[in-house]
């Protein structure tokens, strides 16, 4: 191996505990996002970061604030004439609710069996580390320098819709300009098995509130003369799907591009253990659409499903009211080629036709974002494959993820350039769930994989 790769992997493993440490420093600040209480930890995060790669003499680090939460940046310029990375992640984190079921403080966060368990030590924290330590290595062996252009964005606001993001990267244009992208905030198909996501879904996210009486009434009184701002609710969301798992809004499937023959034979290549798939989950089984096989179904077939429902009394024990109102959150997932604008339209206005007499309904558009799906002929994706199985010994799959990343499409769409997704997670680590964790083997063989990857960069025409 080049001498300097070997510097840099022996400087991995000298300091992978140390760097396990500083980790458990940055889990600790609860930066939850999407609570008012938090956000001044969420700027306490970007603080801390900044810190931690001043340490490792970039050419510049700065907190950028947006009209949200900050988001931080970093570079390290050492090649001139060389290509530039631009590494993404974010540093919010999901709340941590219900805390009973956690079986270590969430921000007190604990290595056991070989995992790093708290809040942020998957999604997204440890991932971007990751980068930060990868960076490290080289600043402090060989030439003190990077094999190419670095640059690193981490946003405070991706897990309430990164609504700031686009006037973020609006504003910082030409300071974010690079020639390939990379984001490390997804899971490995499975444990040890190197998988770059080639696909993500996109979102649409709804508010709907349900409107009767003006304050909970005597259901004795008024229960059979007014209309019920639950029942209302519960029989419109029972009708957004048929009996075949399929969404009903009409329309919904319009732009959704068949999966091709191809493209199907690949996802059963990859042989999904269902059965171990479910228990990551609990559920009983596995259900969905009719003619689609579980990855399909998560990775290329849109969705409906509320992610939130509320209505009348909660207590214990009984009370006979009609609820003044009731209120659901939903959210869909999209495929290529649906559009969050047209696909907001279209639910709305079902929703809207759903609603029975008697009853108001509010709609809240929430937060929307594409879906992605990767180029995987072009040049990089190779050089990234070969990155990560150089670090993990085994044969890089391609694989998608059903999940959402704002900044990918964004940035796809807005510099043409395909985006790596290069992750480190596992789908059983309890991402947004109690005893959220982190496979340590893989947080120290990630580091290894982005060390490749910008060896690999580095080879490549700017
Ligand atoms: N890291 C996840 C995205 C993800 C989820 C990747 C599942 C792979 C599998 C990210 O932090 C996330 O949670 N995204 C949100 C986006 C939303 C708030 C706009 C999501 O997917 O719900
Ligand atoms: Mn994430
Ligand atoms: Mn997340």
């Amino acid at each position: 191996m080049h001498s300097l790769m070997r510097d840099v992997m022996e400087y991995i493993d000298a300091h992978g505990q140390r760097f396990v440490r500083e980790l458990v420093e940055w889990v600790k600040i609860p930066s939850i996002s999407s609570l008012p209480e938090h956000t001044r930890d969420v700027g306490k995060s970007a603080e801390h970061l900044m810190t931690q790669l001043e340490r490792t003499r970039p050419d510049r680090a700065l907190v950028l604030p947006t009209r949200g939460h900050p988001a931080v940046f970093a570079e390290w310029l050492h090649a001139p004439g060389r290509p530039t990375l631009l590494v993404y992640g974010h540093h919010d984190v999901q709340p941590v609710d219900p805390l009973e079921a956690w079986q270590s403080p969430p921000f007190d966060p604990e290595v056991r069996d070989g995992q790093l368990y708290g809040r942020g030590t998957v999604d997204d924290k440890g991932q971007v580390f990751i980068h930060a330590k990868a960076v490290e290595a080289f600043v402090e062996t060989g030439a003190h320098k990077l094999p190419m252009n670095l640059k690193l964005i981490v946003e405070g606001e991706e897990e309430i819709g990164s609504q700031n993001l686009a006037d973020l990267l609006r504003d910082h244009a030409a300071m974010l300009a690079s020639d390939y992208v990379c984001v490390s905030d997804t899971a490995m198909y499975g444990r040890g098995v190197p998988s770059l996501c080639v696909g993500l879904r996109g979102l649409v996210y709804f508010d709907i509130v349900v409107r009767g009486p003006a304050a909970d009434v005597h259901s004795g009184s008024f229960g059979g003369g007014i209309a019920n701002p639950a029942n209302a609710l519960a029989s419109m969301l029972g009708a957004l799907h048929d009996a075949e798992g399929r969404v009903s809004i009409p329309g919904f499937y319009d732009r959704v591009r068949t999966l091709r023959p191809d493209e199907r034979k690949a996802m059963a290549a990859l042989a999904l253990d269902e059965a171990e798939w479910l228990r990551a989950s609990g559920a009983p089984l596995a259900v969905g659409e009719k003619g689609y096989s579980t990855l399909e179904r998560i990775w290329a077939r849109p969705t409906l499903d509320v992610c939130g429902l509320t209505s009348g009394f909660q207590g214990p024990g009984s009370k006979t009211i009609i609820p003044a109102t009731a209120a659901a959150k939903l959210s869909c997932r999209l495929v290529p080629d649906q559009e969050p604008d047209e696909i907001a339209r279209l639910l709305e206005a079902h929703v809207r036709r759903l609603a029975p007499p008697g009853v108001n309904v509010e709609l809240h558009y929430v937060s929307g974002g594409r879906p992605y799906l990767a180029p995987t002929d072009h040049p990089v994706f190779a050089s990234a494959k070969r990155a990560f199985s150089r670090a993990f010994g085994k044969e890089t799959v391609f694989i998608r993820e059903g999940g959402s990343i704002p900044f990918v499409p964004t940035i796809a769409d807005s510099t043409g350039k395909p985006c790596l997704l290069m992750g480190f997670g596992q789908p059983d680590e309890n991402s947004h769930a109690p005893n959220e964790r982190l496979v340590l083997e893989n947080f120290h063989l990630g580091i290894k994989a982005a060390a490749y990857l910008y060896d690999e960069i580095s080879r490549l025409d700017g």
